[in-house]
């Protein structure tokens, strides 16, 4: 049955087709927060491995989210490996130190990449397409990204 919920068809694909680079995007980056909880070596292992468990689990949540978002607008979320390496904006591509300062500065990196997208994209949801929900879906998101920075940046003083 076809969505109706007052938003125009183009302006829907508009904000779904942002929303699967958004979902690209948070997918690579939950596998790089995985890949430092599981290879983060040095004095200081225990405590960042657990660090960034409790991060990759809230990143775990918002793919789930930003995918089912997809669906309420009435298209279907990109779901392979493959698209979301299409789709994203951000590199896997990192240095081959394992120490927490490195992983914890390119994770940085891609939280403050994404949070200036998400800052971008919540203005035109709202202004350009008329998508207020998604809009403020992604104001939460952003929120949450800010803050998951501002934790992994706290680490590097
Ligand atoms: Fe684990």
């Amino acid at each position: 049955m076809k969505t109706n919920i007052g938003i125009n068809e183009k302006n829907t694909l508009a904000v779904a087709t942002a929303l699967a680079k958004l979902l690209a995007d948070e997918s690579i980056l939950l596998t790089k927060t995985r890949n430092a909880h599981w290879n983060v070596e040095g004095p200081d292992f225990h405590s960042m491995h657990l660090f960034f468990e409790s991060q990759y689990n809230a990143l775990d949540e918002t793919v789930d989210k930003v995918a089912e978002r997809i669906r309420a607008l009435g298209h279907y979320a990109p779901a392979t490996l493959k698209e979301f390496l299409e789709l994203t904006s951000l590199t896997e591509k990192r240095s081959n130190k394992n120490s927490s300062e490195s992983f914890l500065k390119d994770l940085v990196g891609d939280h403050e990449a994404i949070i200036i997208q998400l800052r971008e994209n919540a203005d035109a949801f709202a202004n350009k397409y008329k998508d207020s929900g998604t809009s403020d879906f992604i104001t939460g998101l952003m929120e949450e990204h800010e803050k998951m920075a501002w934790m992994l940046r706290a680490h590097l003083k």
